[in-house]
Order: C-alpha cells, then structure tokens, then sequence
C-alpha cells in the first residue's frame, strides 16, 4: 500500500473513533437495559443500580463516583421521553448541543427519599435533641394489577419549605438553671427559658413531585418512606413521608399473602362434560384450564406459579386457586327428554337428609 493510503486509513480510523468518544456514553448499557425498554423498566434498573451503585456503599472504588454520574446522567436522559427521543437521534452529545443535557440532577430530588435509609444519614444517627418535624403517612391507593406488575405513581406534594424572612427570631430555645442571691447564704435557684436571635424564616409552600414505585409484591399495610419530606421544623430537621400501600378491592380476585383466588361460574354442561377456557390475568396473560373430569359445585383447582409475585423475590409467585360454581339449566325439560338423562346419569336416588349446619 501507498504510503499516502495508509495515511488515509489511519485518518479514517482516527476519525471514527474520535467520533465514537464524541457521541457520548452508551445510556442503554450503562442502565443494562435494551433500546427498546419500557420507561418502567428503565426506572427500576436505575432504582436497583443507584442502590448498589451509591458513593457511600463503594467507599473502596476510586470510581464510584464517576460511575453514580454516568448512572444519574443516563437516567435523566432516558426516563424523560423527549430527551429519550432526542438521544436515541444522535446521543449525548446532541442531548447537550439542544440544552437538554445532565443539570447536574440530584438523584436523590424525588423518588429516592427513601435512600437515607442504611446510607448513613437516617434515623439511627440522628441526636435526641434534634427537634424533628411530624412524620406524615399518606395511604397510596393502587389496584392488584400494579402490584402484580408494578408500577410508578406520581404524588404532588404541596411542601411547606422554609425561606429566610426579615427581622430575627428567637431560636434554639433551651431551659437553663438561673441562680439567684436572695441574701447572706441563700440562693434561690429557677429553671428559665434561654433563647437565641437567628434570621427569621418562613414557610412557603411548595409544589413537589415525588415519584414512589409500587413494586411487584408489595402487601397491603407496606410503607415506603421518603427521609425528609415529611413536615418541616423551624428549629430542626422534618419529618418522613411516608406512603403506605391500599389496595383497591379487585372484582374477579382476591389476594391472600402471595395467593390469588377466583371463582368461576361454569355450566352445568360443561361441569359434566369437560371444558376448556382462559382466565385473564392481572398482567392480560391467559391462565389456560382444561377439565375432562366432572366438576362438581365448589370445586377448586389450584395454579402453582399464577398467584402474586413475591415481594423479596420477584421470581417467587404464589398459588391461584379457582373455585367453581355450576349454573343450573333455567329451562324445564320434557318427559322424553327427562328419560333420556335418567338414562344418559344412570344415578341411584340419593336422598340423604343431614345436618346442614
Ligand atoms: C368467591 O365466592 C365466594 C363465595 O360466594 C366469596 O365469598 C368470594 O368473595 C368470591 N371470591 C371472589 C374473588 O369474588
């Protein structure tokens, strides 16, 4: 080869790459998820990295930060379906040139307020004498679908936050002993309220959007807490929010731990017969069952694997258990059509009377 062409090749070369360090960090890889992933599954990759991805978990990893940015960056540009669009187009770089790029987003702003737990700047820690401000427990209503997939439920929170003011104020108010001389020997010792002057503040509200993922498996009761969103106290740090999960009664299932049941009204024809249907799932998937046996009155059959996702393991799945219930012909039926069934159920007459309590 000329030398004028390797030249030119190594330039190509060199151009490729050059571009390829250009067009920015592969989102898609570092959330491990494929380009064709669902908003949902994008936010819970995050929810799971950030977690095991977090600063304050990785103290030995020189890069832990770096990595936690390039987390937080791709989140921020693949959850926003615009900005999504944007780089799926022409990538990170295109996602800054159009000033959409990372504003240096706090992952912590909304959706992670529960983090504080276990990362060093929860409850455990904090001092008794630190006045804190009320905890708030919201119920957070959902229906057995979500909780059987998931999902991610936006909460507007008007947050009383607290912004500086004029004048002063009197502040870390604190009882302390003051000693008076009465006369020769005698002192008369009272407790007095002893305050400071600080910057007056005040409470303005504010509109907060808080993310709060209901994850598969969640049982009625569960609480989800964001560290801090709670109510606010002048002199000391807030509260917790917390969110407890409500499930809306489901009109063909009912949930017992992990199992599911449901009853099915069946035939008195198929319930002799034999019968082949489907049973929509919480998630749209069919349940397929097929009789060949008689079915009598109240029978129940039981799914392994059909019931509800576990909440520890989400690969752990409970029983469905089916219970069936026969409708009867309204019809009368006619004499020969009468000798025909005797004939066809060849039944002796049972008439045994007991006790029906
Ligand atoms: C099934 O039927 C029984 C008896 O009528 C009832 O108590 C139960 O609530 C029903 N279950 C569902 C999921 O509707």
């Amino acid at each position: 080869m000329a030398p004028v062409s390797v030249w030119l090749l190594f330039s190509v070369i060199l151009v490729i790459s050059l571009h390829a360090i250009d067009a920015g960090r592969d989102f898609y890889s570092i959330l491990g998820v494929p380009k064709s992933a669902t908003t949902n599954q994008i936010k819970k990759a995050y929810r799971k990295l950030a977690k095991e991805l977090h600063p304050d978990k990785n103290k030995d990893d020189s890069d832990a930060d770096e990595k936690f940015k390039d987390l937080g960056a791709a989140y921020e540009a693949l959850s926003d379906p615009e900005k999504r669009e944007t780089y799926d187009r022409c990538g990170e770089e295109c996602l800054q040139k159009e000033g959409m790029g990372g504003g240096g987003m706090d992952p912590f702003a909304s959706f992670f307020g529960d983090f504080g737990f276990g990362f060093g700047f929860g409850g455990q820690e904090r001092g008794h004498e630190v006045a804190r401000g009320a905890d708030i427990a919201m119920d957070l209503w959902v229906t057995l679908e979500e909780l059987y997939s998931g999902n991610f439920v936006e909460v507007v929170r008007n947050k009383p936050v607290i912004k500086p003011a004029r004048g002063t104020r009197k502040c870390n108010c604190r009882p302390e002993m003051v000693t008076r001389q009465l006369g020769p020997g005698r002192f008369q010792m009272t407790q007095q309220t002893v305050c400071d002057e600080c910057p007056n503040v005040r409470l303005e509200n504010e509109e907060r959007v808080l993310e709060v993922e209901v994850e598969p498996g969640m049982v009625d009761g569960q609480e989800h807490r964001f560290v801090a969103e709670g109510e606010p106290h002048i002199d000391g740090e807030p509260g917790d929010l917390l969110f407890v999960v409500r499930t809306h009664p489901h009109d063909r299932f009912h949930r017992k731990g992990d199992d599911l049941y449901t009853n099915v009204t069946i035939s008195l024809q198929d319930a002799l017969t034999g019968f082949e249907m489907d049973i929509e799932h919480l998630d749209g998937h069919k349940v397929h069952i097929k009789r060949e046996k008689v079915t009598w009155p109240g029978a129940r059959i039981r799914r392994k694997g059909e019931g509800m996702p576990n909440y520890e393991n989400n690969n752990l799945y409970g029983m469905l258990y089916i219970t069936f219930d026969i409708e009867f012909p309204k019809k009368d039926f006619t004499e020969e059509e009468k000798e025909e069934l005797r004939k066809i159920l060849n039944q002796d007459s049972v008439n045994k009377v007991y006790n029906g309590l």
